[in-house]
């Protein structure tokens, strides 16, 4: 049985991904401290004897202690991962995301673990000139988030060829689906969503024309797991984006259509400072290392999303 470490398991992701690890026969270890992970994301999980969870903080020097035993692998998704939360207090983001990173190598190096995977983001790239994005375009950050996650990659760059533990890190892109929280800071499909579902007003920044692409959390997870088992993947940098661009706009509109009855009006507020106009990932990385292609068509995967979120009341 391989053993798996997990952070950030109780969060939007995490919880995806440590439902997939189990399914395929893997003990997996979380570790989360719950500032925005949920522990109903693990009901599905909470009785299996394989997993355990460590309500813990990935900046705590002592981790190895609590784990106990040697790991193969580590998935490293605990971050705080909102720019707008790293424009009000970049230096609790730069301690969670950068510090904390470098705090879970050495976790890695502790209990031997062989391979770590990474969990990077679009938002290194900055607003780039061309489309779709590739993983060789300058890195620029707009953001201390940005920076925070290009620091953190330097650090798992340099465990790889400091202390031999192989690595593999994957940008994602925009991922929506069941679990994502809803607030202020969380994607911009949650909040859309949960706005119809009260019939509150659908707010858009700027003109709307702006596209993203966006990649279901399900096949997110499934990327991720298979980062952490292919051997083709060691050392790369790999985006995880979806297939298709789509204004927000007309994104509001879609979201505004899956809830039955929504009275929300779309309306215009000021655009975002910093926004970036369009975002989508070259995926032709993660299809010859991973073989992974998004499998969910967006228009699916976003009535899904709603009617999970009805279920859960997450609706304001
Ligand atoms: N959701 C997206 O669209 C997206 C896009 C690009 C990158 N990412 C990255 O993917 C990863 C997972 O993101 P998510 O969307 O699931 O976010 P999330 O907030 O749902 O999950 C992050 C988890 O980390 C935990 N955490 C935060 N600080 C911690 C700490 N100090 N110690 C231990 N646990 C801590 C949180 O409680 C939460 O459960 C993050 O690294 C994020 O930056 C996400």
């Amino acid at each position: 049985m391989t053993r798996i470490v997990v952070t950030g398991a109780s969060g939007f992701i995490g919880s995806h991904l440590v439902d997939q690890l189990l399914a395929k026969g893997y003990d997996v270890i979380g570790i989360d401290n719950m500032r925005t992970g949920k522990k109903e994301n693990l009901s599905n999980v909470r009785n299996n004897d394989r997993f355990r969870l460590l309500i813990a903080d990935i900046r705590d020097e002592d981790l190895a202690i609590q784990i106990d035993d040697d790991v193969d692998a580590i998935y490293h998704l605990a971050a705080i991962s909102s720019v707008s939360m790293s424009i009000e207090d970049p230096l609790l983001v730069n301690d969670v995301n950068t510090k904390g990173t470098v705090n879970i190598l050495e976790l890695a190096r502790k209990l031997n673990a062989k391979r770590v995977v990474f969990s990077s983001s679009a938002a290194v790239y900055g607003d780039p000139e061309e489309m779709p994005v590739r993983e060789d375009f300058a890195l620029k950050p707009l953001s201390p988030y940005a920076a925070s996650k290009i620091a953190a990659e330097m650090y798992i760059r340099s465990y790889s060829s400091s202390y031999g533990i192989d690595s593999t890190i994957l940008r994602y892109f925009n991922v929506y689906g069941p679990r994502q929280a809803y607030s202020e800071y969380s994607g911009v499909v949650s909040i859309f969503t949960n706005h119809a579902l009260s019939n509150e007003p659908i707010k858009i920044e700027g003109d709307g024309e702006q596209t993203r692409s966006f990649v279901h959390v399900s096949d997110v997870a499934r990327a991720t797991l298979l980062a952490g088992e292919l051997n083709m993947a060691i050392g790369a940098t790999i985006n995880i984006s979806g297939k298709d661009l789509i204004s927000i706009l007309r994104l509001a509109h879609l979201m505004k259509e899956n809830v039955q009855g929504c009275k929300s009006e779309i309306v215009h507020v000021a655009p975002r400072l910093g926004d970036v106009q369009d975002s989508i990932g070259s995926m032709e990385r993660a299809q010859k290392l991973l073989g992974f292609t998004p499998q969910i068509p967006l228009e699916r995967g976003l009535q899904e999303t709603s009617v999970w979120y009805r279920a859960h009341q997450d609706a304001k």
